[in-house]
């Protein structure tokens, strides 16, 4: 099996961002797995569906193709859907405010979750989600579980939307309220909700910057290396 990965944990707490270099310093396939929900949050919000029409949403989720392209370098990622670019379009407020109600349906989660498992079959990966290491991947090489006060988390997402200019008449109080409400629906739903796995290590950002955090995942991953008793296919780290 290829190396895998898992960066789970709470919206904003910094996983893609994390995630993202490492992929591109250990030369890891890297997929940001909440887009392909928000795709699916995105088709149904345009095709008029009903958001809390399980049987609807699943049948919109079913016909979709799905694509994930990591940027080089400081490009951004870009996210495909039926082969136009979303990538904008999948990180507005009213997609985060409908994601999690359709990433609670079992069909839909079942649909992306074997998409998420293919590539991992295929690649060595870092994958960053809320049910990577519990879930999709639960034979991960090594699971990370990141998480970081609510408070601190919509104080970056806010900063994050002001600078791209999506922050339309947002509050950093309308983002902790949207960040808490996402938090509970992802944790209290009954198909994999968001947890830390066992066998994860769990980083507290709160304190932490974007490169603390990077430097705490590249120890635990020269730490899994040094210390790794199953040989294990390596390419990409060495
Ligand atoms: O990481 P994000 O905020 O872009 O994720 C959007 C939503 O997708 C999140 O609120 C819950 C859902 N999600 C999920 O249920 N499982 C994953 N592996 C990734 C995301």
């Amino acid at each position: 099996m290829p190396l895998q990965i898992a960066v789970d944990g709470p919206a904003g707490s910094g996983k893609s961002t994390a995630a993202r270099r490492l992929a591109r310093e250990l030369g890891l396939t890297y997929l940001d797995t909440g887009a392909f929900y928000r795709c699916v949050a995105l088709a149904v919000l345009r095709r008029g569906v009903d958001p809390a029409n399980e049987a609807a949403v699943t049948t919109v989720s079913a016909g979709l193709n799905l694509s994930f392209l990591p940027g080089a370098e400081a490009e951004p990622d870009r996210v495909f859907c039926d082969g136009e670019d979303v990538s904008e379009a999948i990180r507005r407020p009213e997609i985060s405010r409908i994601v999690s109600l359709v990433a609670a349906y079992p069909a839909v989660r079942e649909k992306l979750t074997e998409q998420m498992r293919r590539l991992a079959a295929a690649h060595p990966v870092i994958m960053d989600g809320r049910d990577i290491g519990t879930h999709v991947l639960p034979e991960a090489d090594i699971k990370i579980f990141l998480t970081a006060s609510s408070r601190e988390r919509a104080r970056r997402r806010w900063r994050e939307l002001e600078t791209a200019g999506r922050a339309e008449g947002l509050t950093e109080e309308n983002v902790l309220a949207e960040i808490e409400a996402r938090d509970r629906e992802d944790s209290s739903r009954a198909a994999a909700p968001l947890r830390q796995a066992e066998d994860a290590r769990l980083i507290d950002a709160t304190r932490l910057n974007p490169d603390e955090v990077a430097a705490l995942i590249r120890a635990i991953v020269t730490e899994y290396r040094a210390g790794a008793k199953r040989p294990k296919y390596w390419y990409g780290l060495d």
